[in-house]
């Protein structure tokens, strides 16, 4: 495996894969990798030619308040696991060169940023789809690779790349869980132990709802206050959002038809997490 950390030599590179017709499959990443990013990366070497993993924690994605320099990192360790899981490229630029100080453009969808996450971190929607389109210009990959563990994530950078007219496939995953259910993110490593067992709450909370559904539960309002017991019983838990919504626009439902996605952020101490379910009502 190799490492680029200058987008001129990541830019050159791709040429030549492309020019030799051997496809690139990607998978953003902001590293302190696990399991979860290790399911997309896997794809992506299965489907495409060469794998590109890029390492970066995007500074315009966290407002000034937020967790940008407490956000784990361990980029000798994403190597190990990188060169283990067969990725030919480690690109991991440096911010300076991403945003020199001149830096002024960025990408914005309008709609589907005003839900969920978006109203509790205004900037963060914005810092995502303007790095990620930033990563593609550069890597130039045929297909991404990206989690619906960040459900409205993966909408929103699908949202951009059909506004604008993007040569890349996009690829959503299952969430990836850890055995106790804890749907995995970086994150998790800032949890004490107790604060990890107050997270559990929230798989908790979501394998309810399915089994209230399931029994022919339909109202969103319940639903709603089901997820909010369960989670407030514990205490040290502080839910930022519970919303039971449609899984493509997110307004929220009052009445569960067919599909909806529930989906949670809750701050646990001072981390914030999220987590989600698609339930079907059949
Ligand atoms: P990060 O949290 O590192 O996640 C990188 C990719 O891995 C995302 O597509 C995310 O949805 C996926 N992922 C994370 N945890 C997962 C899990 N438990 N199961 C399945 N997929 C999982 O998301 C970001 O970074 C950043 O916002 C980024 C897209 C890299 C832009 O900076």
């Amino acid at each position: 495996m190799k490492t680029i950390t200058s987008i001129e030599e990541m830019k050159k590179w791709s040429r030549l894969a492309l020019s030799n017709n051997k496809s690139i499959g990607f998978v953003a990443t902001m590293g302190c990798l696990h399991e979860g990013h290790l399911s997309l990366i896997k794809t992506s070497t299965e489907e495409c030619d060469n794998t590109v993993v890029s390492i970066f924690v995007n500074q315009t994605q966290f407002s000034p308040e937020e967790d940008f320099d407490s956000y784990p990192r361990n980029i000798k360790s994403d190597k190990l696991i990188l060169q283990t899981a067969g990725v030919d490229i480690m690109f991991n630029p440096n911010q300076k060169d991403f945003y020199p100080e001149e830096f002024q453009s960025f990408v914005t969808v309008e709609k589907k940023t005003n839900y969920l996450c978006g109203v509790s971190r205004p900037r963060f929607f914005r810092g995502v789809t303007t790095v990620i389109l930033k990563l593609f210009n550069i890597i130039k990959p045929n297909t991404a690779y990206f989690g619906e563990k960040d459900w409205q994530q993966l909408q929103v950078v699908r949202t951009m790349v059909r506004d604008l007219n993007m040569d890349v496939s996009i690829v959503g995953k299952p969430i990836v869980r850890d055995k106790d259910g804890l749907a995995m993110s970086s994150r998790n490593l800032n949890l004490s132990k107790s604060e990890r067992r107050t997270a559990l709450k929230l798989t908790q909370a979501l394998e309810i709802v399915q089994t209230l559904v399931t029994k022919g539960e339909s109202s969103a309002v319940n639903i709603r206050a089901k997820i909010q017991e369960t989670i407030e019983k514990k205490q040290g838990a502080k839910i930022d959002y519970i919303s039971v919504c449609d899984p493509e626009n997110f307004k929220e439902q009052t009445e569960i038809h067919s599909r909806v996605l529930v989906a949670l952020a809750v701050r646990i101490g001072t981390t914030r997490l999220i987590d989600n379910r698609i339930i079907e009502k059949n």
